[in-house]
């Protein structure tokens, strides 16, 4: 198969046999551009952080360990090469690393380097969440910190502005849908075949479990299955919408949900995730669906022609196991569009870049200060994301007190009986999400005292 896209300007082919061939395997063997490092393989560690430009002509960073070739048509990619300007004169990242002593290791720091570089393009200033994903062993972030800093205000360098070329791509093993419409004509032919969209976890497939895919659909020219839309009163999301898009349109409406999905991966990661990703996965510790449950999320199916809604809790049916009929994606989900009420937690050992261990989404909307249409969900708990229906009905009716939320939290043991893992033990996993919930009483204290 051969790829067209952009790289450091110039437009290029990658003539490829393997559908699953990473950027970064291309860009170290093929295409001699050895500064993108290989660390992890697996999107935990950001020395392969490279820079892709789509159609909407924003610069992201993006983990080429697990971004596989073909979902590059229609981008344009800039490698830590590619920043220094033509006349050879340095990137102002690359004087800011200098000066502050920031570039400390040759493994980490063209990383570190290309990351900043696509938040200083963005103008993004929250420099210890744009470097989160990127790890540095000898843990000498400050100096990078200060680099950061030292950009804020510096002009972006002309070529820098990568603009996309028109998406190319000739396969005759994979298929490359445009809309909505064409996927779902061709995968009710196709059931068997591997849907990838953003390849956070098919990646690894590949990566770490050397699985070979064969009749694979690449999602990343259905352009209609992305973005969020807000209405009077309602939010849809497009099963295609990446996690930091959903963060930032969610953010107004949903604070405490776009503080959590803060907390999802690394700003690489969710530059990739999709929210379609996530739900069908089918993940017991997947970050959206607890807080999208909390908000009575409504899940969109497409079978062809054929549509199907359904509660959001409804689509999880055991582990590993979800309501969804071969052929049928999930092509949008909406959520309400005001809920004041709904607080959300995330338990890892890690703050940034973690998987959760326990992550709690309450909901608790009242009337004249009395509960009413409580909703409670959990991941982590459960072998699905599932709702906390005895803690709900402990709550439902009463006021908001220390003394109710310790009542929902002992009826959280009704709940749920977890499983202990090398994330959590069974107890410690029961304790916490009983602790969030006791600690609403702090959390939403102009709750309490509007009942006070
Ligand atoms: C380093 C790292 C950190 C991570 N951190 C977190 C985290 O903090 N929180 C968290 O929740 N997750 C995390 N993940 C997991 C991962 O990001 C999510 O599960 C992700 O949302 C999957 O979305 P995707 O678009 O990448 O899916 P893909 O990998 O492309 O696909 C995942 C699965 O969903 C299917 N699929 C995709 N789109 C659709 C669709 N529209 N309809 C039907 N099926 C579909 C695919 O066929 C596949 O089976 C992390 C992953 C990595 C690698
Ligand atoms: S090599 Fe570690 S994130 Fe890609
Ligand atoms: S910069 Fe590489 S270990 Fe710190």
């Amino acid at each position: 198969m051969e790829i067209d896209f952009r790289l450091n300007g110039e437009d290029v082919t990658a003539t490829t046999g393997d559908p699953t061939a990473t950027l970064l395997d291309w860009l170290r063997n093929e295409a001699s551009l050895p500064g993108t490092k290989e660390g992890c393989n697996e999107g935990d560690c950001g020395a392969c952080s490279v820079i892709v430009t789509g159609a909407d002509g924003v610069p992201r960073a993006l983990n080429a360990c697990i971004l596989f070739l073909p979902q590059l048509a229609g981008r344009a990619v800039r490698t830590v090469e590619g920043l220094t300007g033509p006349d050879g004169t340095m990137h102002p990242v690359q004087r800011a690393m200098i000066d502050r002593h920031g570039s400390q290791c040759g493994f980490c720091t063209p990383g570190f380097v290309t990351t900043m570089a696509a938040a200083h393009a963005r103008g993004d200033t929250d420099h210890a969440d744009q470097i989160a994903g990127n790890l540095c062993r000898c843990t000498g972030y400050v100096p990078i910190l200060r680099a950061a800093q030292d950009l804020e205000g510096e002009p972006v360098p002309d070529h820098m502005r990568d603009t996309a070329p028109a998406p190319a791509i000739r396969s005759a093993r994979t298929f490359h849908p445009q809309s909505a419409d064409e996927l779902a004509e061709w995968y009710v032919d196709h059931p068997d075949a591997t849907l990838v969209a953003g390849a956070t976890d098919v990646g690894l497939w590949v990566t770490k479990q050397f699985r070979a895919l064969d009749g694979i659909a690449f999602l990343a020219g259905c352009d209609d299955l992305r973005g969020v839309a807000v209405t009077d009163d309602a939010i849809e999301i497009g099963a295609m919408t990446d996690i930091e898009t959903l963060r930032a349109a969610v953010a107004s409406y949903h604070p405490s949900f776009a503080e959590l999905l803060r907390r999802y991966g690394s700003v690489q990661v969710r530059n990739a995730a999709t929210l379609g990703g996530n739900i069908a996965n089918g993940s017991p510790i997947g970050d959206s669906p607890p807080p999208l449950i909390a908000l009575g999320a409504e899940l969109h199916l497409r079978r062809g022609d054929v549509r199907r809604s359904m509660p959001l809790e409804n689509f999880y049916l055991d582990y590993g196991k979800q309501d969804r009929q071969p052929g049928e994606f999930v092509e949008r989900v909406t959520v309400p569009r005001q809920a004041d009420s709904l607080v959300c937690h995330k338990l890892s050992k890690r703050f940034d870049q973690d998987i959760s261990a326990v992550c709690g989404a309450f909901n608790l909307p009242d009337e004249d200060g009395v509960l009413c249409g409580v909703r409670i969900a959990f991941g982590g708990m459960a072998g699905i994301p599932k709702r906390a229906t005895a803690a709900e009905a402990a709550l439902e009716g009463q006021m908001l007190s220390a003394e109710t939320l310790a009542a929902a939290a002992n009826a959280l043991a009704e709940d749920f009986t977890p499983l202990s893992d090398m994330r959590a033990s069974a107890g410690y996993r029961l304790q916490a999400a009983q602790g969030m919930l006791r600690r609403l009483a702090t959390d939403a204290p102009s709750i309490l005292t509007v009942r006070a």
